[in-house]
């Protein structure tokens, strides 16, 4: 059997109604400003959730889009693959709690934890699936309530990370010998690099305590120059990784969808990938870093603008905590 074995059938994003700008970050108190923001990542604004938005609402929206636009009903979902490290609750997971909300009765639904490379490891897992012949139709989101995990007085984080949803409709590729759809894709990790990007507190090994809330342990703490580094040197790798796989060069890729943590990681990655800036997709600006969200977003996004349309051939590239890392060449 040889790829591609799934395509991409539909998209769809939903982020929470209330922008925050850099500035309203600095009148919440915070010793940081517009200026230093956009030439460090890029950033203008994020989104942030407020009453009544949850993961669950927020994945729900996305996930009704992007069925919508493929033509699929919910009784057709095999099986739900959420990618988030900012789950409704830790137990169940939020893909049961999605799986009810969108009445997908059939499927089996799981949360997978990558972080910021949740969405591709979750597209994946769930090319996988259809490979094995143990699901036709999986619905793969990458979603982040960022801000209820993030400390709003850590300067080296708030001003990072927004809320959002992304997600995909993954289908059998109806005939075989076609050219639509996954055409490789690589994935790896170093958990030796854990403690760089992490909630040291609220998982089993320190559980939530007095003393965690008082060291603010059990919120994201980052080492972002380490972080920074590891991000270019592991972006890079991964785009070499699925070019190679799918045996394509540079030339042959229409546009690069990478994680959207800073756009100076961006612009590094294009760099050693060859890729002139005007064939990346940037919406940073708009989002801030939405880790598991960051790519189903973008790809919407870039869909929404045109950028990517039927023959487009797209490379995707994620890294985030863990650490963890991948990339995908997919063909629309
Ligand atoms: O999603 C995947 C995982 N995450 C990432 O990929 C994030 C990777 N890291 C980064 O994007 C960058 O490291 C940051 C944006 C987090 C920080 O940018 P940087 O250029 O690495 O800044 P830095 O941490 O080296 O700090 C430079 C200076 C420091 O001041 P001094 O020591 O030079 O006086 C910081 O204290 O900027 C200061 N600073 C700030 N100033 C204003 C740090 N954060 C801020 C801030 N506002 N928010």
């Amino acid at each position: 059997m040889k790829r591609p074995f799934a395509y991409i059938a539909g998209t769809g994003h939903a982020v929470p109604k209330r922008a925050v700008t850099n500035a309203d970050i600095a009148a919440m108190g915070v010793e940081t400003n517009d200026e230093w923001i956009i030439e460090r990542t890029g950033i203008r604004q994020r989104y942030v959730a407020g009453e009544g938005e949850s993961l669950t609402s927020l994945s729900a929206d996305a996930a009704r889009q992007a069925m919508a636009r493929a033509g699929v009903q919910p009784g057709e979902i095999d099986t739900i693959i959420l990618g988030t490290a900012s789950p409704d609750h830790l137990l169940p997971s939020t893909a049961v709690e999605v799986q009810t909300a969108l009445g997908c009765t059939r499927a089996a639904a799981f949360d997978l934890a990558a972080a910021c490379s949740g969405w591709l490891y979750s597209t994946i897992v769930g090319e996988s699936l259809i490979a094995s012949g143990s699901a036709d139709t999986v619905l793969v989101i990458g979603a982040e309530k960022l801000s209820a995990i993030v400390d709003w007085t850590d300067r080296n984080t708030c001003i990072l990370f927004g809320d959002g949803a992304g997600a995909t409709v993954l289908r059998r590729t109806p005939q075989r010998g076609g050219t639509k759809g996954i055409l490789s894709t690589y994935m790896r990790s170093d958990g030796a690099l854990a403690e760089l990007l992490w909630r040291p507190a609220g998982g089993g090994a320190k559980p939530f305590t007095p003393e965690s809330y008082a060291d603010r342990s059990h919120y994201i703490h980052m080492a972002g120059r380490e972080v920074f580094k590891h991000a270019v040197r592991s972006m890079a790798e991964s785009t070499d990784r699925a070019l190679d796989a799918a045996r394509l060069t540079a030339a042959d890729i229409d546009l690069l969808i990478p994680h959207q943590a800073n756009v100076r990681i961006i612009e590094a990655t294009a760099k050693h990938a060859g890729i002139s800036m005007d064939k990346v997709f940037v919406n940073v600006d708009r989002f801030g870093n939405t880790s598991a969200a960051s790519v189903p977003i973008a790809l919407n996004d870039a869909i929404a603008q045109g950028r990517v349309r039927e023959g487009s051939t797209v490379l995707f590239a994620a890294f985030g905590a863990g650490f963890t890392w991948g990339s995908a060449v997919v063909r629309f």
